[in-house]
């Protein structure tokens, strides 16, 4: 299977999490993304089951409407089920890396929301390490060339991303030559220096469910196992 395939394959069954799970009315969030573009076609199918969406990015906002689902602003909204996103990076304590789409922020604000975030992707994900993908800092332009040095100063190797300003106005650094033997408490560290919005690092608050498409199917792993 490409690698195309396995991202339509966990799209299908993260349709089918949502409908077996998500009480009928009930609020979805959705990420960014290809994968979580792949989910929206699907929850197209289910769309009179759900009680509206909170989308993470104007992209998402925007193909989510293109299917005539209906699309809330998170202030109108008290509570949400499930978040359904992407990752770029998981690692075994449902840590992860996510931002490669540069809607970091948005999808953290979701995801704090959310009782359940179910993490959905192909197998290539799953790394025993975080920080072999660069990670996603969203860094407020005037402070880019201090959070650059303080990055620097962290270990890692900052590349401003050319020609993207997130929905939010702000900048996005790519911290490469990272590897990230404490997530939550980097996650912390990088969030103190002034000048940055959020990093990618989604450790403090991890997935708690993993659906991972590999060749032989669509696997379910927990955070906590009894959930
Ligand atoms: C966007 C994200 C995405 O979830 C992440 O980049 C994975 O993307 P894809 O599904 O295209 O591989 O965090 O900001």
């Amino acid at each position: 299977m490409t690698q195309d395939e396995l991202k339509q394959a966990v799209a299908r069954a993260a349709r089918d999490y949502v409908a077996d799970r998500l009480p009928v009315g009930a609020i979805l969030g959705v990420g960014t993304g290809s994968t979580a573009n792949y989910f929206i076609d699907q929850i197209a199918g289910i769309k009179d089951r759900l009680g509206g969406t909170v989308a993470s990015s104007e992209a998402t906002a925007k193909r989510l409407a293109g299917h005539g689902i209906r699309v809330l602003d998170l202030n109108d909204v008290d509570a949400m089920g499930i978040y359904v996103d992407g990752a770029d990076e998981i690692d075994g304590s449902m840590a992860m890396v996510k931002g490669g789409g540069g809607a970091l922020t948005r999808e953290k604000i979701v995801a704090a929301v959310a009782d359940t975030f179910v993490c959905i992707c192909d197998a290539s994900k799953r790394v025993q390490t975080l920080g072999g993908y660069p990670l996603p800092v969203e860094v407020i332009p005037m402070a880019c060339a201090y959070v650059s040095r303080e990055l620097t100063k962290l270990g890692g190797k900052p590349k401003l991303r050319e020609g993207l300003v997130t929905d939010n106005g702000n900048l996005i650094l790519d911290v490469h030559g990272l590897s990230i033997t404490d997530p939550g408490g980097f996650e912390e560290r990088i969030n103190q220096i002034v000048g940055v919005v959020t990093n990618g690092l989604f450790a403090q608050r991890g997935a708690d469910v993993l659906l991972l498409a590999t060749a032989d199917g669509v696997q379910t792993m927990h955070a906590n196992p009894a959930s």
